[in-house]
């Protein structure tokens, strides 16, 4: 049978986030240098965000640069920057045509004036979009993000504009950078690693975790139905026994 016709429409996650990882690894299959790998995974992006719409999830989250990356050789940091302000510009069109609204979330001032120029100018071009929001992960990380919300707090308290006492999930929740999104009901890792790296930390709580061996850049429509599957037939339980959650 068809794998997308398996999955359950009513069940879909609202959320999915994923760490898009094996580009390096796909390009050394190919005896080709690296920075080839993330070129290739260009198309897994627009595959992705494509189906994903199509289907109705309401949030994507793609993680697409980690604070940690940086740390990379330069020319591959530089490579990464440059191919970031290409696809953007290349991908507008369709971005516009499918109705997804382009959001980033990272400390995004402080890339390359270029790429994030070009990022707030995609950004705003497609603001009125509705049908799903695409969030690129950009010199995020989920710690970064739980101390920028800690700062803000901080600062709040401190001002006398928010008490201890009122800090609670749903308060820090506000002030991540996902504030008003709910949180990804699923993960998907390709490239068969099986760790978190710094993504969304507090948001991933409760998360499924799917981990696939397909490195990225062969990641494509059907391996994203695949994920949503498989997350269907799993159970959530969030601390409760299983016989609570017979309706
Ligand atoms: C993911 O692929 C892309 C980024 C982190 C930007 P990698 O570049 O990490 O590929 P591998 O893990 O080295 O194969
Ligand atoms: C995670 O991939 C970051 C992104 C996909 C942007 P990495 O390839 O950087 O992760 P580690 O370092 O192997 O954990
Ligand atoms: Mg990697």
């Amino acid at each position: 049978m068809d794998i997308k016709s398996e999955i359950d429409l009513d069940k879909l996650p609202r959320h999915v986030a994923v760490i898009m990882d094996g580009n390096g690894r796909w390009a050394k299959q190919h005896g080709k240098p690296r920075v080839f790998g993330h070129k290739n995974g260009v198309r897994a992006v627009r595959e992705t965000t494509e189906a994903a719409a199509e289907l109705g999830i309401e949030y994507l989250t793609l993680y697409a640069f980690s604070t940690e990356n940086w740390k990379r050789p330069k020319l591959e940091v530089s490579a990464l920057m440059t191919l970031l302000v290409e696809t953007l510009h290349q991908e507008l069109s369709t971005l516009l045509k499918n109705d997804v609204r382009l959001n980033a979330i990272g400390a995004v001032e402080k890339l390359p004036a270029a790429t994030y120029e070009t990022l707030l100018k995609s950004i705003e071009s497609t603001r009125n979009n509705q049908r799903m929001t695409l969030n690129l992960a950009l010199n995020y990380s989920g710690k970064w993000d739980i101390l920028q919300a800690t700062r803000t707090i901080a600062h709040k308290v401190a001002n006398a504009t928010i008490r201890p006492e009122d800090i609670d999930d749903e308060l820090i929740a506000k002030y991540l950078s996902t504030a008003g999104m709910p949180d990804p009901e699923l993960l998907i890792r390709t490239s068969g690693e099986s760790r978190i790296s710094n993504f969304l930390l507090w948001q991933m709580a409760y998360t499924e975790l799917y981990f696939t061996p397909v490195f990225w850049p062969d990641f494509g429509k059907s391996d994203l139905y695949q994920a949503i599957v498989a997350y269907q037939q799993r159970e959530r339980r969030f601390g409760k026994t299983s016989d609570q959650l017979l309706p």
